[in-house]
């Protein structure tokens, strides 16, 4: 015979684990919440053009903008007023400017090294990241100098580049952000940085970078793409396979013993695992790029009704938070930042 079900009367279960009672009301869960988001754990990429002209938007990146030396200042200084500690400058070259060598990155004419000068003038209390890489400089959009087989060519792009992450200190970076993946370079520009003076001059290493899809707004915004949209650039003889977790937890050791005072793993959201055995791994802070793709999915999904933008936006920075991201890098620093502030 079937059993009756009484729904009238249902005798308490006998448990006494009844794990939510800890999520019963806003108040206790705000009590055992374990991981949160803060704006001083936030880092504002900013794309930076040269000389001040309207803002250009960034097509895949809505809310984003390239902009001039005016806008910077302004934006940075706001954003100082919502918390934010530190911003990542990445310029836009005009193209005029690139060769295949990208000798602009190290020319003493290259306005970027002007900008700096500036926003720190201005806003000293603004901790700024530069990126150390070829790829804004070079036609062919890779982050070094080519060998003649085409193949990016290592100790040279190293030599480069420990110039440049000098002169970027010289013009008051704070923190330079090796995004090469060359072999070496994060014990180079600690060399040179330290020969040249710059002892406080901290890295923030792309320790672990992987040869990701998710670029390709961000190659968008700065023009190192040449397909729209798209990434067409294969950069996987220098970034790594994403298949590899070993292989990341190599590379982050090998940028730890070369002296990075951060290390990064890039992207971000995909890799939550990385992150976490990153972390378990060192001492250091662990830092994590949310890329511009990652950015672009949550908006693209909002746009089209399909997922709520502030709530998916939070919940992808929560992951990377919970996995072990000290740091995150994420255009979305801003729009944080003010939510949070609202919220109280
Ligand atoms: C270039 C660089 C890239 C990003 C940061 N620095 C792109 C690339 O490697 O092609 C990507 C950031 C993003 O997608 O938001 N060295």
């Amino acid at each position: 015979m079937e059993k009756m079900i009484n729904s009238a009367y249902t005798p308490p279960l006998d448990l006494i684990r009844r794990p939510r009672r800890n999520r019963q009301s806003a108040a206790i869960r705000d009590l055992v919440r374990e991981n949160r988001v803060h704006a001083a754990d936030l880092i504002q990429p900013i794309f930076v053009k040269d000389g001040s002209g309207a803002p250009e938007p960034v097509g895949s990146m809505p809310g984003i903008e390239r902009v001039g030396l005016k806008q910077l200042l302004a934006e940075v200084t706001q954003l100082a007023t919502l918390g934010i500690r530190a911003v990542a400058l990445f310029p836009s070259i005009d193209p005029a400017l690139k060769d295949a060598r990208g000798k602009y990155a190290v020319s003493e004419k290259n306005w970027f090294f002007g900008v700096i000068r500036k926003l720190k003038a201005e806003v000293p209390d603004i901790l700024v990241v530069a990126d150390v890489a070829l790829d804004p400089y070079t036609t062919h959009g890779h982050d070094g100098v080519l060998d003649s087989a085409g193949d990016v060519a290592n100790d040279e792009t190293v030599h480069i580049l420990t110039h440049y992450a000098t002169q970027l200190a010289a013009a008051g970076t704070d923190i330079v952000a090796p995004s090469d993946m060359m072999d070496g370079r994060i014990g180079a520009i600690r060399d040179e940085l330290d020969r040249e003076g710059f002892t406080q001059t901290s890295i923030l290493a792309y320790a672990v970078k992987f040869a990701s899809a998710y670029y390709g707004p961000f190659r968008d915004a700065v023009g190192s793409s040449k397909g729209k949209g798209v990434p067409t650039l294969d950069k996987r003889t220098y970034q790594l396979d994403p298949a590899n977790l070993r292989e990341a937890l190599l590379e982050a050791r090998l940028d730890e013993d070369q002296g990075a005072d951060i290390l990064m793993v890039k992207p971000a959201g995909l890799y939550l695992d990385v992150i976490s055995a990153v972390k378990a791994g060192t001492l250091l802070p662990v830092a994590a790029y949310q890329v511009s793709g990652e950015y672009a999915q949550i908006h693209a999904a909002a746009k089209a009704g399909w997922l709520d933008l502030e709530k998916a936006r939070d919940e992808s920075l929560l992951a990377i938070k919970r996995a072990g991201g000290d740091i995150i890098l994420t255009y979305f620093a801003r729009d944080v930042a003010r939510s949070l502030i609202k919220a109280g």
